[in-house]
Parts: structure tokens; C-alpha cells; sequence
């Protein structure tokens, strides 16, 4: 997600902007930029950190302006494509953050109308739209704009001769700051707590309209009455948005993540534009991943062979042997949050070098997967603060749920259901999270044992594995997550009251089995907490403890599984007292083999 941010007031702009975008950075970005006017419009942006620009950038002068960090979405990271964008008359600056699903539509419209444009990027409609409406009120413009647009929104607005800037939003937040002879607009509260701690929150279809002495909001059409609050957050709670740690934040995000990972699904083009994916002569994949990535591989895995009909192999990209000969007709894809993991990437070029065509499912724009591969489809996470991989997870299962629907196997009415269920995730989720309460008072229980197993059957048993390697990274409990079939083969032997068992049930062929696997394993004195739909009666009568998640589609069950399993992970170590955030030994982006 970008950062945006405002200022007019009685002093210069330039070093209040450039302060503000400083603590925005947290949120990750690639590049940065700022606009100040006076006697026009000077920008100054690159693909540099905010300290780099402010170390380049010559003296600007002026008392108005607006700045950004770019988390890119479109288009990779550059000079061209940093904000802020300007209109074909170089008076409309606009800096942006969220998604606009019409952008392409609309720049082919502006083109014929005569307008150029040189970013990559769908937020450059912006600027043109409002100077195609422009004739002298900026904010009728801007409103007049924002009715073509479709999609996610908090934008910023400065204009030439107007001692005024002008904010809206849509399903991005916005925040309007008071001074004293200046005002400030910002995503959200960090930018501004060095110069106030006085706010007024933007609601979605709000139009703001700041000067140095005064805000009016409006909605529809109507000026409202602004509530001002008080913020009492130090900088560094602000940037958690009041969450205890990232993590926490990076895991109730997971309902707008998907949301905005499938913004794309709902036009028709990105369905086409997936399909072109399965050219006609492939018929079988590959996935390769490693880590939390490798258990979406697993779980993609599991999605093909139950919706495709096709060989589909998922790998560690470390263990993978090159073996060039099963690797006809196959399409490989590399799953990577960062995009930057060595062993994936080395397995990448590999399968390059002996022709196998290549697809990067990444959450970074620009990344080293997304320039060796031949496509790449982007997970829409937004920067993932914590080590432990949360939120682009749940991405991934997004992206490969939407490109194994895309298959020309699927069929009409197979793919409507399934867009049906896609569409209800988010609220889903959310009913994973409104239950924290309870998965806390459980994690609390479980975070006095050294040793925990989880099981889980097809769909749910990379979910297991998911699961544990959760609880390991950031609580130091040895979580082993197995195959539930499989602990009779050995690892019987470790039951006991002393290791509980996390049971994982789907509302599918391997429920009635994983009863049995349950009663085998409660025989062996071990604890069992099953994580099942509501409405399951028959567990109530085996396990010791039952957690549930909401009923859905047994194909859709590992995102409101893994959801409850990253609350479970997260609560067992805050009760340790772990650094959830950063855990001992471990690196965001394991750049080493
Ligand atoms: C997951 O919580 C871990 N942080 C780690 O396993 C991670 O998933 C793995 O290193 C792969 O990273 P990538 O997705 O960036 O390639």
C-alpha cells in the first residue's frame, strides 16, 4: 500500500513532506516523490529511498504541497512511475494510493481525447480525468473525476493558483490534521504526530478541502460536520494502527487483501488475461516454493489435481532435482512474497535455461522473480511487515484459486459457484477474527507446552503444516505439522499428555477419516483442540476442545483455517513473551542458500 500525504500552511513544504514521507516508511515502498507549488508545479520523485531524495533534490519553494511513498501495483518501480502524476498542463499533481480496476479503459478514452501520457502506472488517469473537467473549480473537477473511476481510492490533490488541496477516498484511508495556521492530510495517522495530534477521519465518497485556515468536508454534494479527535499513539504505535505488532495489524488486514487481490477478478479482462496462461499445449505444473510459499504450493497443488484433472507437482525449491525429462508440456510456477528468495530464484533460471516456460506469483513489483519469469501474476498484499508470513498467503491462495478457475476445464457453472464463495471469503475471515477472544484463551493454554502436533487430510494437511511452522517461527514451540494418516506410522510414539494434537476437519471425504485418526490418537492420552465448520456436532463428542471457523466450501476451507492457526500461533507466543515481529534467527527475505 502507498502513503500519501498533504500540506498548506505558513511554512515552506518541502521539509514538513519530506518528514511525513519519512514516517510513512514503514509501510514499504520503492519509491518516493513530492510536489510543491508556487508559480507552478515542481516535482521531484524517483526509485529512491526518502532519505536519497532528500540528499538530490534541489530547494523548493512554496507553502502548499503533497508528497508519496509508492508500494508499485502497476507498473515497476522507476522514476516515470513514482508519484505524484501530473496532468498534460503540468498544474494537477495527484498522489495516490489504491487500485483503479477501469484505469486501462479510461486511458484509452483520455487518449482519444487527446491527452498523453508517460507512466505505466493507473493512477496517471487521475490527473487528466480532473483536467478534463476542470474550468476553474478544483473540487467539482475532482468529483466530476472520480465518478469514472472504479476501484480503491485515497487521493490528494494540488493545482496551480489554488491555495487549496483537495483529498477523497474509497476503501483507502484518508486522515485531515489541524495546526495552527496549517492543516495536513495523510493515509494515516504517523505521517503527522510530530505537528498534531488533532484529526478528522475521511469516510468513503468524503471530499475534503483543506486551506492554511480551514477544512470543509463534503458528502454527496453536501458539506457534513467534521469530528475532530484526539490521538493519544506514540509514532510507533500509530504505524501499528494501534495493533500490539505488525503481525496482529498484517493478519485483520487479511478480509481487505482479499478483497483487493481479487479487485482485479471482478472485470472481465483479468479473467482473459489469466486464461492466456494455460496455453494450449500445457497439461501438467509445476509449483515451486519454499517456506509458508511452499505450503500455498502444496495446497495449489491440491487445488489442480481436484479442479484441472492434471498433473500438478509441488516442490521445494531447494530439493528440486532439474530433472528436465518430466518437465514437458509444463508450466512452472514459482510462489515467492518476496520475490527475492535464493533458492527459488535459483530453481527459476534453471527451469529457463531448459525452456520450461515460467510464472512468478509475487508481492513485489519489480522483484527478481517478476523479471526471470516470463509472466508474473502479483499478489495485492501490500508490504508484509512481520517475518512471519501472514497476509500474503492468503494472497497466494487468492491468485491460484482465480488461475486454476481461469482453466478452459472449469466450466460456466463450476466457475460460478466457485466466483460465488471467492466473493464471500472476506466476510469469512472476518468471522475467523471476531472470534479471536476464543483462539486466544486457547493459544494461552497450548503456549505451556514445548511440544505440539497438527494433522490435517488433503486440502488441510499443508494447512497443518502451515500451521506449525507459525508456531515455531514466532513462539518457539516445536510445532510438527503431519499428515494425519501418517502419525500411526511412527510418530505415535511422541503422544501423551505432554504434546496436544491440533486437528484440522473440512466439510469433505476426508472428514470421517480424520475422526478415526482423532480417536487413535486421543486413545494415546493425547489432548485433541479440532478446528472444525460450525455446527459440527459429531466432534463435539471426541475432541477436548473444539474451535470453529466458518462453514465453507471444503477448496476454500485452508484460508479460514489458516486464518484461526495464525491467531492460535500469534497468541501462544505474546503469552511467551516472544518478539512476534522479528523472531530470533530469522530473515523477512532469505536471500542465501
Ligand atoms: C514464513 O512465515 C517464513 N517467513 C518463510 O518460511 C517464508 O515463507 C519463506 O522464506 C519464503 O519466502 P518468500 O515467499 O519470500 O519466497
Amino acid at each position: 500500500m502507498c502513503g500519501i500525504i498533504g500540506y498548506i500552511g505558513s511554512r515552506q513544504a518541502q521539509p514538513i513532506l519530506l518528514n511525513c514521507l519519512g514516517r510513512l516508511e514503514y509501510r514499504g515502498y520503492d519509491s518516493c516523490g513530492i510536489a510543491v507549488s508556487e508559480h507552478g508545479i515542481n516535482v521531484c520523485k524517483d526509485a529512491i529511498r526518502v532519505e536519497a531524495l532528500k540528499k538530490t533534490m534541489p530547494r523548493l519553494n512554496g507553502t502548499a504541497g503533497i508528497g508519496h511513498t509508492r508500494w508499485a501495483t502497476h507498473g515497476a518501480p522507476s522514476l516515470i512511475n513514482a508519484h505524484p502524476h501530473l496532468d498534460c498542463s503540468g498544474k494537477i499533481a495527484v498522489v495516490h494510493n489504491g487500485i483503479i480496476t477501469n484505469y486501462q479503459k479510461l486511458r484509452d478514452q483520455l487518449t482519444g481525447e487527446g491527452h498523453q501520457f508517460v507512466s505505466e502506472t493507473d493512477t496517471e488517469v487521475i490527473p487528466h480525468l480532473i483536467e478534463k473537467y476542470y474550468h476553474g473549480n478544483l473540487e467539482t473537477a475532482v468529483a466530476a473525476a472520480l465518478n469514472d473511476i472504479e476501484g480503491s481510492y485515497a487521493i490528494i490533490v494540488l493545482a496551480t493558483d489554488e491555495p487549496k488541496l483537495v483529498a477523497a477516498r474509497k476503501d483507502s484511508p484518508i486522515i485531515i490534521s489541524l495546526g495552527d495556521r496549517e492543516n495536513f492530510i495523510a493515509s494515516d495517522v504517523p505521517a503527522i504526530l510530530d505537528y498534531s495530534n488533532r484529526v478528522v477521519y475521511l469516510e468513503d465518497g468524503d471530499i475534503g478541502v483543506i486551506t492554511t485556515d480551514s477544512i470543509k468536508v463534503s458528502r454527496r454534494g453536501s458539506e457534513v460536520a467534521t469530528k475532530v479527535h484526539q490521538i493519544s499513539w506514540t509514532v510507533e504505535d500509530a504505524q501499528k494502527a494501534g495493533y500490539e505488532h505488525f503481525m496482529l495489524k498484517e493478519i485483520h488486514e487479511q478480509p481487505k487483501v482479499i478483497r483487493d487481490t481479487l479487485a482485479g477478478w471482478v472485470s472481465g479482462e483479468a479473467l482473459e488475461d489469466l486464461a492466456t496462461m494455460w496455453a494450449d499445449d500445457i497439461n501438467a505444473l509445476l509449483i515451486l516454493a519454499c517456506g509458508t510459499s511452499y505450503h500455498a504450493a502444496l495446497i495449489g497443488k491440491q487445488m489442480g489435481q481436484e479442479l484441472l484433472k492434471i498433473p500438478v507437482r509441488a516442490e521445494l525449491a531447494s530439493e528440486f532435482n532439474y530433472s528436465t525429462q518430466l518437465l514437458d508440456r509444463t508450466l512452472a510456477i514459482a510462489i515467492t512474497q518476496s520475490g527475492e528468495t535464493a533458492d527459488t530464484l535459483k530453481a527459476m533460471k534453471k527451469l529457463k535455461e531448459v525452456g520450461c516456460q515460467t510464472l512468478a506469483i509475487t508481492n513485489v513489483v519489480g522483484s527478481t522473480a517478476s523479471r526471470i519469469a516470463d509472466r508474473t501474476l502479483y499478489t495485492r498484499a501490500g508490504p508484509e511487515i512481520s517475518v512471519a508470513a501472514t497476509k500474503s498467503f492468503t494472497a497466494q491462495l487468492m491468485v491460484l484459486y482465480q488461475l486454476m478457475m481461469a482453466h478452459p476445464e472449469i466450466g460456466a457453472r463450476k466457475l460460478n459457484s466457485m466466483t460465488k464463495e471467492l466473493r464471500q471469503l472476506p466476510n469469512k475471515v472476518q468471522q475467523v477474527l471476531d472470534n479471536e477472544g476464543e483462539t486466544a484463551q486457547y493459544a494461552q493454554e497450548l503456549s505451556r507446552y514445548e511440544n505440539i502436533f497438527y494433522i490435517g487430510r488433503g486440502i488441510n494437511f499443508p494447512v497443518a503444516l502451515e500451521g506449525a511452522l507459525k508456531l515455531k517461527e514466532i513462539s518457539y514451540i516445536h510445532g510438527e505439522g503431519y499428515a494425519a494418516g501418517e502419525l500411526k506410522h511412527g510418530p505415535f510414539a511422541l503422544l501423551g499428555s505432554d504434546t496436544p494434537v491440533i486437528a484440522l476437519l473440512a466439510p469433505d471425504d476426508t472428514y470421517e477419516p480424520m475422526l478415526t485418526n482423532i480417536k487413535e490418537v486421543k486413545a494415546r492420552g493425547s489432548a485433541i483442540i479440532a478446528l472444525t465448520r460450525e455446527g459440527d456436532e459429531d466432534i463435539e463428542k471426541i475432541a477436548d476442545k473444539v474451535l470453529t471457523v466458518p462453514q465453507v466450501e471444503a477448496i476454500f476451507s485452508p484460508v479460514v483455517n489458516t486464518v484461526a492457526l495464525q491467531l492460535l500461533a500469534y497468541y501462544a507466543a505474546r503469552e511467551r513473551d516472544c518478539p512476534i515481529d522479528f523472531p530470533r534467527n530469522l530473515a523477512k527475505s532469505v536471500t542465501v542458500e
